[in-house]
């Protein structure tokens, strides 16, 4: 099955307040000052991320079909006129994506579905500059999410280096393990990404 949105809306109002993630943390720490390059993060939530790249000086476009991201990315907006751009769309018409530095997605990328993913994909390979940034938790075929049916896009190792062609690979992280989650404990087989696009 699908995730449906009000879920989403559920999972991102619980997650408004929390720390950084460590993987988005590093890709900050990597990218360096954002100094109005642009930076892209796709399935936003509540907008953490949002807010630390807009601290760091980047422009920010972000992307989330939950209606509900508006309203929390809201004061960010206004801390931070004319920077921050939200488009509420679902990933399968996300059709192009402004040219960016930094392309984020932390645990988001993997629930557009196979063929939307794919397309998805393309849009990020051409959106991400030279030099250009990507950090994101992609899904591996052992998730629990795959067994139970949830709808999303599994890889194996291969795959999800295979879609790093080309870019140098700062961080391939493979978790294979229970772990904690917004529904209790389950098994998470996640890679966790941060590539850069050659110069
Ligand atoms: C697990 S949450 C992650 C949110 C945030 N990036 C974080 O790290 O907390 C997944 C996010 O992706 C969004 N999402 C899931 N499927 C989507 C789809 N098909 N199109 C657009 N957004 C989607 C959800 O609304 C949700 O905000």
């Amino acid at each position: 099955m699908t995730i449906p949105f009000d879920e989403w809306a559920e999972y991102n109002a619980s997650r408004a307040v929390r720390d950084l993630r460590p993987l988005s943390a590093r890709l900050l720490e990597l990218a360096g000052p954002g100094e109005g390059r642009t930076a892209v993060d796709i399935g936003c939530g509540a907008g953490v991320e949002v807010a630390a790249m807009l601290a760091a000086g980047w422009r920010v476009h972000a992307v989330d079909g939950d209606a509900t991201v508006a309203a929390h990315l809201a004061p960010l907006a206004e801390r931070h006129p004319g920077v921050l751009e939200f488009r509420h769309v679902e990933f399968g018409a996300v059709e192009e994506l402004p040219p960016a530095g930094l392309v984020h997605s932390s645990y988001a990328l993997p629930y557009a579905e196979p063929d939307v993913f794919a397309r998805l994909w393309a849009v990020i390979r051409a959106a991400l500059e030279p030099g250009g940034w990507f950090g994101a938790h992609l899904f591996g075929v052992n998730d629990a999410g795959r067994a139970e049916g949830e709808v999303a896009t599994y890889l194996t190792r291969a795959e999800a280096l295979g879609l790093l062609d080309g870019w140098e690979v700062v961080q391939f992280e493979e978790e294979d393990a229970v772990g904690p989650s917004f529904v209790g404990p389950r098994h998470w087989h996640v890679f966790h990404v941060i590539a850069r696009r050659p110069g």
